[in-house]
């Protein structure tokens, strides 16, 4: 087998990584929040009823961030509905996905779990049903200090501090027809610019993300970012970008080959950006949030619960277990948003617990963590630093979606201040492994920490209550450097995480 070659240098670089981009997102949707993070009577329940056990399974991931709460529920949440005394909030029709709302978790318990979890809130606002006032009303409950309406009333809540939640989503896939209060792109851009003005007027210091297409097949996309932008350039800080894959007529190959998508995907978005500032005169950079995206599959279930069943509270929804195929793509889209760190500064997985998720419990027993759990979490812990511009010379596969496919993905972060250097890499390839040499220029003095590697026989493989180590990484990996030269051995199907760092002495 030919090798795949790869060529780091330290002077070659891309941007410093925002550690937003391993960020997440739990919406109200399925078991996400209701015997997901919050199942009172549970063993492991904290005072608050937060399921302890999942609270340490996501402070492994150490995601900064957690967008909340939607998503399609979004556009029809009035956060008033939960927030005060629980006996007193509403139960609700929630729209979006068919659902009874109980409202016994609102906007102060998530940011209370939120601080229990080690991350940070990316709010999202009601701009489906809702406007301007809802929308500034809750900056005012959250960041306002007190002595107003709604700051006080949080303090009147048991919050005496502000939650100071910095980055916000104006809205939610206000593109999709499926969204309650769906617009077009002028009569959203015009709402979020104002919405934009009045949430910025009560907090100057937030960061505000407009909605760009709801994934890249819609039949506006392009002309839909163009025109809200037209309205929302000078107010907003990011433009939002959601993508789902999942493998179709049982072809791997293509599968495994989507994230080429991707980047043109993320490439697009930005051009289309910096058009409309080229237009407008602006110097200011618009960045890219790319707030929704897995391998998702949706099951028969799903629809039955959606359609006909009862309305029914917390039903499990979007459940299907992760395979170790879903962990490679999602290592590949880990790749891909790391390579474009210059302008993709948050990124959000969707989703957290149980809906679409890395991490799933059983109501009133364990938790455990899916193939995708890994490939995310090693991104979160290693991938810290400076994105290097990696040259990647790799055999390629070609199949009837895609000319050439290179077999190899890879993506190079170096950590100056501890003197640490990472290549997180995939092997597309489905029957051989991949050798790999590396150039690794003025890495000279370093050494290899660890080759961990992400692999199994069977690419259907996944992980459950029963058997939760069904597919774990290993740190049997052969890397070797000498001399600023790397070599290794990829398995076939795998995702690598090779860690070098500075020599001691
Ligand atoms: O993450 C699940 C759903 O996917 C979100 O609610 C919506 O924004 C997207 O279509």
């Amino acid at each position: 087998m030919q090798a795949a070659k790869i060529i780091a240098d330290p002077e070659f670089r891309i941007a410093e990584i925002d550690p937003r981009i391993y960020g997440s997102f739990i919406e109200h949707l399925g078991r996400a929040v209701y015997g997901g993070i919050y199942e009172p009577g549970h063993p492991t329940a904290d005072d608050m009823g937060f399921r302890r056990d999942v609270l340490e399974i996501v402070r492994e991931l150490r995601t900064p961030i957690v967008r909340y709460p939607g998503g399609n529920f979004v556009s029809g949440y009035n956060w008033r509905d939960g927030v005060g005394p629980k006996a007193q909030r509403p139960r609700r029709l929630d729209l979006a996905w068919r659902t009874l709302e109980t409202n016994e978790v609102g906007t102060d318990e998530f940011c209370e779990w939120a601080r229990r979890a080690g991350t940070e809130v990316n709010m999202a606002v009601n701009l489906g049903t809702a406007g301007i006032d809802e929308a500034r009303s809750l900056v005012e409950y959250c960041n306002h200090p007190g002595g107003s309406l709604y700051s006080d009333m949080r303090i009147a809540n048991g919050y005496a501090e502000p939650h100071k939640i910095k980055t916000w989503c104006l809205g939610n896939e206000m593109d999709g027809p499926w969204q309650m209060g769906h617009k077009t792109a002028d009569e959203y851009g015009r709402l979020a610019a104002e919405t934009a003005l009045s949430m910025k007027w009560v907090d100057p210091t937030i960061e505000l993300v407009a909605c760009g297409s709801s994934h890249r097949q819609m039949p506006t996309f392009g002309q839909w970012e163009a025109t809200v932008l037209d309205h929302v350039y000078e107010y907003v800080d990011y433009l939002s970008l959601h993508q789902y894959y999942r493998k179709k007529d049982d072809d791997l190959g293509t599968f495994l080959g989507q994230t080429i998508q991707m980047d043109d995907f993320i490439r697009s978005v930005a051009s289309i950006c910096d058009y409309v500032r080229a237009k407008k005169h602006l110097k200011k950079q618009l960045y890219l949030s790319f707030d929704e995206w897995n391998v998702w599959y949706q099951n028969p279930s799903d629809h039955e619960i959606m359609k006909n069943q009862p309305w029914q509270i917390a039903p499990p929804l979007f459940e299907k277990p992760y395979t170790h195929e879903d962990a490679l793509v999602v290592g590949l889209m880990l790749i891909t948003l790391l390579r474009n760190a210059d302008r993709v500064k948050i990124a959000c997985i969707a989703q957290l617990v149980n809906t679409i998720a890395p991490i799933t419990t059983v109501t009133g027993s364990g938790a455990w963590r899916q193939a995708t759990f890994y490939p995310l979490m090693h991104a979160s812990r290693y991938g810290r630093g400076m994105v290097l511009n990696l040259q990647v010379r790799s055999p390629e596969y070609a199949n009837k979606t895609f000319d050439s496919i290179p077999l190899l993905d890879a993506v190079a972060v170096l950590d100056e201040e501890r003197e640490e250097m990472t290549v997180f890499a995939v092997n597309r390839g489905q029957d051989n492994p991949l050798p790999l040499e590396g150039d690794l220029r003025a890495t000279g003095g370093y050494r290899v920490v660890e080759h961990t590697v992400l692999e199994h026989a069977d690419p259907l493989a996944h992980n459950t209550l029963e058997r939760p180590n069904e597919v774990v990484p290993h740190n049997r990996g052969d890397a070797r450097l000498e001399q600023g030269q790397l070599s290794a051995s990829l398995p076939p199907m795998s995702w690598n995480v090779i860690r070098l760092a500075k020599a001691q002495g």
